[in-house]
């Protein structure tokens, strides 16, 4: 199974589309609750239908980068975006080839588990390439044991630890305690911040 732009663009056609919550995840939303500077440069790379992005915009955010390999829910989030909002930001391409920056802040939302594990260190090291120094990649990991099924794919604090730690500052790795009850006890809220 090849999790292409064909294997994305079929699963939204589908309908099939488990991980989407219709809403901002809890932890996320009080993360984004809390930040204080509306005009630095936030990516939301496999941002998908983009709920962290209308959140955003609406909280007067318009420094923001959506980026998803497939159409599908690019074209969903235009209609649900406000006017002011260039489509030029909505960015279709596949998150490895994908040059701009640097970004203040990155926010990684069923990104990462959605991805071959394979890919797991060439994404460490394009989130410390798009990000500025001190910049910070923050989010929400899947906490249950890493095995040949997925998407969603999973991982430990540990693992985590040892892939990010080359390129960020691991300021936050801990259980989120607001997830969505299905989720609850399956999530690691995270901030990492550029070395
Ligand atoms: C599990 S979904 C999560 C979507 C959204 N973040 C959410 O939580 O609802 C994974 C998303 O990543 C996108 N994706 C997968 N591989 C990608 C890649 N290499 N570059 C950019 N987007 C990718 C898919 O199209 C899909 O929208």
């Amino acid at each position: 199974m090849r999790l292409n732009k064909t294997y994305w663009q079929h699963r939204y056609e589908a309908r099939n589309t488990g991980w989407d919550m219709g809403m901002v995840s809890p932890p996320l939303g009080a993360y984004i609750d809390q930040l204080t500077e509306k005009n630095i440069n936030i990516l939301l790379p496999g941002a998908g239908m983009g709920y962290e992005a209308v959140y955003l915009a609406e909280a007067g955010f318009e420094a923001l980068t959506v980026l998803d390999i497939a159409p599908y829910p690019l074209e969903s989030l235009k209609e649900r975006l406000p006017a002011s909002f260039s489509s030029e930001n909505l960015v279709e391409a596949d998150f490895f080839d994908f040059e701009a920056g640097p970004f203040d802040l990155v926010l990684e939302h069923t990104f990462f588990c959605a991805l071959p594990p394979q890919l797991r260190p060439q994404y460490a090291l394009k989130m410390n390439e798009l990000l500025r120094p001190g910049g910070k990649l923050s989010g929400l990991l899947f906490d249950f044991p890493l095995t040949s099924e997925g998407p969603p794919f999973g991982g430990s604090k540990e693992e985590y630890e040892q892939l990010f730690a080359p390129y960020f500052h691991i300021r936050v790795l801990e259980r989120a305690t607001n997830s969505i009850p299905p989720r609850q006890g399956s999530e690691l809220f995270f901030i990492f911040e550029k070395k």
